[in-house]
């Protein structure tokens, strides 16, 4: 029997997980006024049952004008930190460990959900409202709405807003928690010259674009507990042509938040622009998370386009991804590690499902009952 990388255990502070699986943040848009309800305990708890290590919970606006659409979870008051008190304890009945991203959406938020046109929300209906950036540059194409370009209040307020929904992610019982900084939303927009042309002390060099980022992370590791995992999704390229030199400015971005006591990067994509060209491919990222690991020597994850195990099994093993984040793949089959398991000839592979499902599994894949 094999041992396969993906199925060994991995311990990041005081957090231990069963396997390298990790569930990325997907935004499932049925939240109501940011609350959670049934839809996300049941979701999360099938997710967690199909055995992964790690559930990140999607991305949670730290304010309301931060959620991508106005179905978005939320963490901006308690009534919503309540009610993820049930989502935490459906994971972690089903032997996962809870995570959650917090996220502010800046010039990309306010849409309509993905299947309802994922465009913005005209600025006359009642949903509507004022979206904030860095600088008051739209993102285009289907997002054309010219944002505000944010006051020195409004950046202090926004970091903040981090902190508060930091601690009540704490309260509410997660272990693991991510800063969204990626995907060209707000934290990613500070970082880039494509959407960040402000002339003071958080636009220009790349010490200035850095500083949001930065800082915020600095006040969330301050409540924050030092024996949990504090981790960040960044996009470390952006393939539009100047990938090098983004490259090479995220690796010491990524330097400071290894100094401001950061645990695990996420590697992941910009998204700042729309005229990119990706090379999509499955696990294309790998390789590339493999190199930030190396030049800044911090444990990492990536996703995209980890579907066919033994995909996923390379980038645990060779690219020496220490978690592998798999998204669609574990919606359209929440066992999609059990499928794993068997197709990389793991010990016993039913058992990583709950006892009730296993014991009747590992008879079957013998041919018996
Ligand atoms: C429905 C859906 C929602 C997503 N929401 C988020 C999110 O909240 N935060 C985030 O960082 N990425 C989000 N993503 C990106 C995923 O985390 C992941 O990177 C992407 O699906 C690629 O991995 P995959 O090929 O395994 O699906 C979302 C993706 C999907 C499909």
């Amino acid at each position: 029997m094999a041992s396969p990388s993906l199925f060994k255990p991995f311990t990041l502070k005081d957090i231990a997980l069963r396997n390298r699986i990790a569930i990325p943040p997907m935004c499932q848009y049925m939240a109501t006024d940011g609350v959670v309800n049934d839809w996300h305990h049941i979701h999360y708890g099938a997710l967690a049952r199909g055995g992964a290590g790690l559930v990140v919970v999607e991305a949670t606006a730290v304010a309301p004008e931060g959620r991508i659409t106005p179905k978005c979870a939320g963490l901006w008051n308690d009534e919503q930190a309540q009610a993820f008190v049930p989502v935490v304890k459906a994971i972690k009945d089903a032997g996962a460990v809870p995570g959650i991203q917090i996220a502010h959406a800046g010039r990309k938020a306010n849409a309509n959900r993905p299947w309802e046109g994922d465009d913005h929300i005209p600025e006359n209906d009642p949903r509507a409202w004022q979206t904030i950036a860095p600088s008051a540059i739209a993102f285009g194409k289907h997002l054309p709405r010219t944002p505000k370009a944010m006051t020195l209040e409004d950046i202090k307020r926004v970091q903040q807003n981090f902190v508060d929904a930091a601690r009540r992610a704490l309260e509410a019982g997660f272990e693991w928690i991510e800063l969204h900084f990626a995907h060209g939303y707000l934290a990613q927009s500070f970082f880039s010259e494509h959407s960040n042309q402000r002339t003071d002390a958080y636009g220009g060099s790349l010490e200035n674009r850095s500083r949001f980022l930065v800082e915020t992370l600095a006040a969330v590791r301050k409540v924050w507990p030092e024996h949990l995992p504090l981790t960040v999704r960044f996009g470390v390229i952006e393939f539009d042509g100047r990938d090098e030199q983004t490259f090479a400015e995220s690796m010491e971005l990524v330097k400071r938040f290894k100094t401001e006591g950061l645990d695990l990067l996420s590697v992941s994509i910009g998204f700042t622009i729309p005229e990119v060209n990706i090379p999509w491919g499955p696990g294309f990222m790998a390789p590339i998370a493999g190199r930030v690991r190396e030049e800044v020597g911090l444990p990492v994850t990536s996703a995209w386009g980890f579907e066919v195990p033994a995909v996923a099994e390379q980038a645990a093993a060779e690219h020496r991804l220490d978690l592998v984040s798999v998204g669609r793949a574990l919606l359209a089959n929440p066992h999609w590690p059990y499928a794993a398991a068997k197709a990389l000839r793991a010990d016993r592979p039913a058992w990583v499902l709950p006892a009730p499902y296993a014991r009747w599994l590992e008879r079957y894949s013998l041919g018996q009952f």
